[in-house]
């Protein structure tokens, strides 16, 4: 289907808790409008949300109002951290929304707000705090995980949580797979745990970001099933003693340039994810790095995973090395 004509079929009655549910997960698409059905309503979706509503295809109208303000004012929850994403909010009601947030979230006891977007080879934003302690380790629960982190000094998107399930429900039985930005190890470790027969090579640059890697492989009790290197992916992932069935390459803004090397530690048939940032109107940078490979590479599927911004998507190539189809 195409991502542009996306839409969820929602009872009428759940349409105002969907709705921001789809945003809290970058997946609402705002520049389309939602148009009533019966006792639904179709809603304007960027992806496919792991929500358990029906995906289908609509032309839905181009939305005449700006983008909602909740959308902008939209915030993630991360372990008891909420983060406001909204750079342009004022102090005053960057306040205002943590009181909000706090009064309908208990758990939640520091509410941050970003100051400057994720970046850098490390993929960190930068906060201040708006409420509460400014101590910015939290640990989150991420389907039947758990995961330390620091929010200020590694990455971590609550936002890809039915991305992760997504690729997690296709690990076959005893499959050796490969995580080469494994961050503080979401991928890695979900996989392992839904998957009692796979081994998981997890690779990370970031030394505050592997910490918490090797520390989360203890907290869910994974030692052995989740193996951690640090280092450069370009270094690190030749130097692997295996070839892999699977490989995750979540670096969506220079993941291109890591292919070769993911491709030459690829068994045959192995499946690539490959995470990208693309511009809406004009994609392509996967498909290019995919037609240049040496190896027989053939895109099997793909999907936007959330908006980055306006103009962007983060979206997924699903890869199969070998050319045959899955
Ligand atoms: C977008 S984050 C994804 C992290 C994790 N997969 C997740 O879903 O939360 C990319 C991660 O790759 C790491 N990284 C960046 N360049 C790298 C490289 N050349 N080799 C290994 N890790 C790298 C960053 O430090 C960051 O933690």
């Amino acid at each position: 289907m195409e991502a542009s004509r996306l839409a969820v079929r929602v009872p009428r009655t759940r349409a105002e808790e969907v709705r921001r549910m789809l945003l809290r997960q970058g997946l609402y698409d705002g520049s389309r409008s939602i148009v009533e059905s019966g006792d639904s309503v179709l809603m304007p979706v960027l992806g496919y949300p792991q929500i358990g509503f029906e995906v289908v295809e609509a032309d839905l109208p181009a939305s005449k109002r700006p983008r909602p303000v909740s959308m902008r004012a939209a915030f993630d929850i991360v372990g008891d951290i909420a983060v406001l994403n909204d750079m342009d909010l004022s102090p005053e009601k960057a306040h205002e929304l943590a009181l909000e947030i706090v009064g309908r979230h208990r758990r939640v006891r520091t509410v941050l707000q970003k100051t400057a977007e994720v970046s850098g080879e490390e993929r960190v934003a930068s906060y201040r705090v708006v409420y509460g302690e400014a101590d910015t380790e939290t640990v989150h629960r991420e389907s039947g995980c758990l995961f330390k982190l620091d929010v200020a000094r590694t990455f971590f998107s609550p936002r890809l949580s039915g991305e992760r399930l997504r690729v997690a429900s296709q690990v076959g039985e005893g499959e050796t797979v490969l995580d080469m930005f494994a961050g503080v190890g979401p991928f890695s470790i979900i996989i392992a745990r839904r998957n009692p027969s796979a081994t998981v090579y997890a690779v990370e640059k970031n030394p505050a970001a592997f910490k918490y890697l090797c520390e989360n492989i203890e907290l869910n009790k994974l030692r052995g099933r989740v193996k951690p290197f640090q280092g450069d992916a370009a270094q690190t992932v030749p130097a692997l003693d295996t070839n892999f069935n699977r490989i995750i390459m979540n670096l969506p803004h220079s993941s291109t340039k890591y292919l070769p090397a993911a491709v030459e530690k690829a068994a045959e048939k192995a499946t690539i994810h490959l995470y990208v940032v693309e511009d809406r109107k004009t994609p392509g940078s996967a498909r290019q790095a995919v037609e240049s490979s040496l190896r027989n590479l053939q895109i099997v599927g793909e999907r936007t995973v959330k908006e980055v911004s306006p103009k962007a998507l983060m979206r997924v190539y699903d890869i199969k090395v070998g050319g045959s189809s899955l």
